[in-house]
């Protein structure tokens, strides 16, 4: 199958080695005694985990199970049915169709949709982008569901409708669920319908070949119809599912942990096993993890891996908390041109004068690409290699308006070389704006206030302070007051932001990281960031460190210093450690 009909289906087939994981797991839970049991793969491919199931079974359990295996794809139905031979031919039923509608009005015999004892699943994983906006809301009304709705979503629900009372869940998902805003309908739903056994996050182990990094979820369809919870940031913490973790640890830890690393066999021999630590499997290293799971009753708040070690740490943190970074500051993302090509340039020195845009229309953009932390070198400005934005807008009382270029302006002149590229934006047109303008300008008085940027994905965070009036990009963020106008509260916040406090706090809240432990600093994350009381001595002595590091460009020596001062006020300042 192609990559672009694997994307369009979610066709991504479990590796043996995860589906026997699952399996084995799955069956542990099964109740013992007589009671037949159906266990359903609503997406079953060409049976691979129904596979794995049955050689998971206890010789014991085996006439007891029957097997449903529902496919929209024929022929992977019938390499499905193919697999099946001897006893399993007479106790397996194969429905080729969608799961979706089959589940939703039960036409296909309702005994097969109501009732299933057990689901075993790894269900297509379609982004609503590639679903399309009408799909994806059909769906969304009919499962009861809102926001950007994905396949498994729609199948999280559809499963649960499924499921008879008590009935068990094992299921292969995205981790995404587990923390992002677009998995708030998963979490709600897992969190109402379904009483959570186990949650195995496998991050970024690459057991398998998707885009997405899986986990696996265990659980069971609770008793007494949905719980109903109240919308509050309260942790429910939910100390009976346990969760497991397991990163790639290369690169995070010093050599002398690793070189005490244990080996293991398999990646997936960690997860049987359970064990918190440092793990070496062939030429790679794995932290593992172990603890319960922090569900919060919001389910639009992430959840969270906890050990009591964390919990203990986090509640100090929480406990020392004056105020989060939202509740004094914006925190919002940079421009998007959709024509960086035409907008954004580091060589405009090179065009011919006649077409070079005047230099009062073009801004310094702060990139990702140059964020480090504390301060982007001045004197920059205009050096060769910086880019600049060609911003056609600015504001007057109090409203955003476009420059009128003069038409014989060299700027005029070079929009006019590129309005064919730029007026195939007609969405820019169709939105009655005229067809020079950047997609999303944000507040262009803005930027001239100083502001704190961060670049959206990055290893560590590197926070630094802007004053010289820069246009942030797309891929970055900026954080402005929301009030106060004096540089204290962005030193401040930069300080605490830049900590390794902050970094690990970062990590326990927001457990989204990506391949090679690069971390998203998202706006609904540095917004949750938790600040202590700013007029603290431990806070004023870190706003002076963080001023000192803002001034000049400090050494690598110095640097280092500093850094270790301002982790040290930090905590400090969250009472932590003792103020010395
Ligand atoms: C991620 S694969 C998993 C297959 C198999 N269970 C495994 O784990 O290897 C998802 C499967 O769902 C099928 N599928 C996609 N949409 C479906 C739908 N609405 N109803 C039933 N099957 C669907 C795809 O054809 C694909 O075989």
């Amino acid at each position: 199958m192609s990559h672009t009909a694997r994307k369009a289906s979610g066709a991504h087939f479990t590796p043996p080695a995860l589906a026997a994981l699952l399996a084995e797991r799955l069956v542990n839970l099964l109740p013992n005694g007589h009671r037949a049991l159906r266990i359903m793969d609503p997406a079953c491919g060409d049976g691979n985990l129904l596979a794995a199931l049955v050689d998971a079974l206890p010789v014991t359990h085996r006439s007891r199970v029957t097997l449903v295996g529902v496919e929209k794809e024929a022929a992977s139905l019938s390499a499905a049915r193919d697999r099946f031979g001897g006893a399993w031919q007479d106790r397996a039923k194969w429905i080729e169709g969608d799961f979706l509608e089959l589940a939703g009005n039960g036409k296909s015999g309702r005994a097969t949709w109501r009732g299933v004892d057990a689901i075993i699943a790894n269900p297509p994983y379609v982004r609503t982008q590639v679903l399309g906006a009408a799909r994806s809301q059909a769906l969304a009304r009919r499962f009861g569901l809102v926001g950007r709705v994905d396949l498994s979503q729609a199948f999280l629900v559809a499963m649960g409708k499924t499921l008879r009372p008590g009935g068990l869940l094992a299921l292969i998902t995205s981790n995404r669920f587990l923390s992002t805003r677009a998995g708030t309908a998963s979490r709600d739903c897992l969190n109402r319908e379904f009483e959570l056994l186990e949650v195995v996050d496998l991050g970024d182990t690459r057991l398998f070949d998707a885009a997405v990094l899986p986990a696996l979820v265990f659980a069971r369809k609770r008793e007494r119809g949905p719980h109903r919870t109240a919308r509050s940031r309260t942790m429910r913490a939910a100390p009976s599912t346990t969760f497991t973790r397991i990163y790639l640890a290369d690169g995070e830890r010093s050599s002398q942990e690793t070189n005490d690393a244990v080996n293991a066999p398999s990646v997936t021999e960690l997860v049987r096993r359970a064990e918190p630590g440092l793990f070496r499997v062939r030429d790679a290293s794995y932290r593992v993890d172990c603890g319960a799971l922090a569900v919060p009753a919001d389910a639009r708040q992430p959840w969270r891996l906890t050990t009591s070690g964390e919990s203990e740490w986090l509640r100090r943190v929480e406990a020392g908390t004056a105020m989060r970074v939202g509740d004094v500051a914006h925190v919002r993302v940079g421009v998007k041109t959709t024509a960086d090509a035409v907008f954004i340039r580091n060589d405009w020195e090179t065009l011919p004068e006649s077409h070079r845009p005047e230099p009062q229309h073009l801004r310094r953009l702060l990139r990702q690409e140059e964020a480090v932390r504390w301060r982007i070198p001045q004197g920059r400005t205009v050096a060769p290699g910086v880019h600049r934005i060609l911003y056609p807008h600015f504001v007057k009382d109090g409203r955003r308006e476009v420059v009128e270029y003069a038409v014989d302006s060299p700027t005029w002149a070079y929009l006019e070389s590129h309005r064919e590229r730029l007026e195939r934006r007609t969405y820019v047109i169709e939105a009655g704006r005229r067809w020079y303008e950047i997609w999303v300008p944000q507040d262009p008085a803005g930027w001239a206030q100083p502001k704190v940027v961060f670049p959206d994905i990055s290893p560590e965070p590197r926070f630094f302070l802007d004053r010289a009036g820069c246009v942030v990009d797309g891929n970055c963020y900026w954080i402005a007051p929301k009030e106060c106008r004096d540089d204290d509260l962005l030193l401040f916040i930069m300080g605490v932001a830049n900590s390794a406090l902050m970094a690990r706090y970062h990590d326990l809240a927001f457990p989204n990281r990506l391949y090679a432990g690069r971390r998203r600093h998202l706006t609904q994350y540095v917004r949750e960031y938790p600040l202590p009381d700013p007029d603290s001595p431990a806070s004023r002595r870190l706003i002076e460190t963080v001023r000192g590091l803002t001034l000049r460009p400090p050494g690598e020596a110095a640097r280092r210093v500093g850094q270790q001062r301002v982790d040290r006020l930090v905590e400090e300042a969250f009472g932590i450690v003792d103020e010395e």
